[in-house]
């Protein structure tokens, strides 16, 4: 089989990690992949949201498989251009990439088809009408840019200054550009986070192993919020009686909602959760694999992954044939200094073949390129050191002796990976 993987972070180099490793793999690329990518994969040099571009790479080289990483390339329509093609991928088509693309959309489709999740108070396309809003809703409010904003669309406003504030900056200074174009207001909800990642044919799904980010930048969780500075994956985590609520009463009636509007999801839904004392509640869809809950997922992946994407395209998924390795992996990822504000790049990476020799280790690569026979930093996020063990505590130990192995200027990391492995904070973990 032959893969092109699409995308250039730490997710995309576990993917072609895993892939790599999957027997019957003959060749894979990766658009346009990092410096660390380039070691397990051949890399094309196309963005990651070139549709046109993309449709070029595959049509030259004629992939048998495509995974699509990140969520701009699914916004824009690149499932589509593929599936009329007649070319197999793994990824939603753009309506139902709409699910995390506009966060309005996503509350319809909760709404129409009775999935809890937080009481919408309303939409806005206007600064006044929003700013108005103001006077009916409950403290503290949740505001949310419609569209795709990098992380940064979400405030929970504790009191109407905040809101106004966060408001005018989205709609009235256009801080997030065309993602802020049209505001949400909703409730605030109460309890512990949770993400709950699935592959899906359409008909058929399967649970990953579940996992947790650690979103703030410092630890403790203090600091703004990051894409993810970490996570971990132990089946602890999802206890069989949770797994089993959110499966009846979020899962399964977000299937049938996807089938009942007409849209055939054929990939990884990642859907976002409150554990409220009145039971789960959706906080968002993300049509794509968490980064970097994706490093921990794959780490504990025991069977053969090209396999099981190659079935989910062609809408024949088989969930059995998903079982994870038992035990616990980590994730602890490596920024710039400065990220998630302004940072610098083109520090030279040391240490990283020491890294690689921790037993049970493999240093994946986000914000890299090559220079030579060096390794620059190149991106906020730089590398994520992910390992495996037979329990979380064996995991943290390989992944922390690895990372005392890297250096680069400014560089920076928590300390605190999966060190509260079964309680979830309330500030943003
Ligand atoms: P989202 O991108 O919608 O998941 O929002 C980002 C983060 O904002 C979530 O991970 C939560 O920490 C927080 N959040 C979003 N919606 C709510 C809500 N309705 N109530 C409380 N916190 C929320
Ligand atoms: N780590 C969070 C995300 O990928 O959305």
């Amino acid at each position: 089989m032959k893969i092109l993987v699409i995308g250039g972070g730490g997710r995309e180099h576990a993917l072609v990690w895993k892939l790599g490793q999957s027997s019957g793999v003959e060749k894979i690329w990766c658009a346009p992949g990092n410096g660390g990518v380039a070691e397990d994969a051949e890399c094309v040099p196309v963005d990651a949201g070139d549709v046109a571009g993309l449709v070029a790479v595959a049509e030259k080289r004629q992939p048998d498989l495509t995974v699509v990483g990140p969520e701009l390339p699914l916004v824009n329509g690149l499932v589509d251009a593929f599936r009329e093609r007649k070319w197999a991928v793994v990824g939603p088509e753009k309506k139902a990439a709409q699910l995390e693309g506009s966060k309005i959309f996503a509350k319809e489709f909760l709404k129409r088809h009775g999935i809890p999740t937080a009481e919408l108070y309303g939409a806005h396309d206007s600064a006044g009408g929003a700013y108005a809003a103001l006077c009916a809703v409950d403290w503290p409010v949740v505001i949310k840019a419609d569209g795709l904003c990098a992380g940064k669309g979400v405030l929970v406003a504790p009191n109407p200054d905040a809101a106004t504030d966060f408001i005018e900056r989205v709609m009235e200074k256009h801080e997030l550009g065309e993602g802020g174009k049209r505001v949400m207001l909703e409730e605030a909800l109460e309890g512990e986070e949770l993400s709950f990642i699935l592959l899906t044919d359409g008909e058929r799904y399967a649970p990953l192993a579940p996992t947790r980010d650690h979103k703030r930048v410092f630890d403790n969780n203090e600091g703004p919020n990051t894409g993810g500075m970490g996570a971990f994956s132990t089946d602890e985590l999802l206890p069989a009686e949770l797994q089993r609520t959110i499966e009846t009463t979020i899962v399964e009636p977000t299937m049938k909602g996807l089938a009942a509007d007409g849209i055939r999801y054929r990939g990884f839904l990642y859907i976002g959760l409150m554990l409220t004392k009145s039971g789960p509640k959706v906080l968002e869809f993300n049509c794509r694999l968490g980064d970097p809950e994706t490093q921990a997922i794959l780490a504990r992946v025991d069977f053969n992954l090209a396999e099981v994407l190659a079935g989910a395209a062609a809408g024949k998924l088989d969930p059995r044939k998903l079982k994870w390795k038992a035990g616990a992996s980590v994730c602890v990822v490596l920024a710039s200094g400065g990220y998630p504000g302004k940072f610098e790049t083109g520090k030279e990476i040391q240490g990283l073949p020491e890294a690689a020799q921790v037993a049970d280790v493999k240093v994946l690569h986000a914000g890299t390129k090559r220079a030579g026979d060096k390794i620059l930093t190149s991106g906020g996020r730089v590398l994520g050191v992910t390992a495996s063990g037979k329990d979380l505590k064996e995991a943290l130990d390989r992944a922390y002796r690895a990372v005392g192995k890297v250096q680069f200027g400014g560089m920076h990391y928590r300390r605190d990976i999966g060190k509260y492995p079964l309680q979830s904070s309330a500030a943003g973990d």
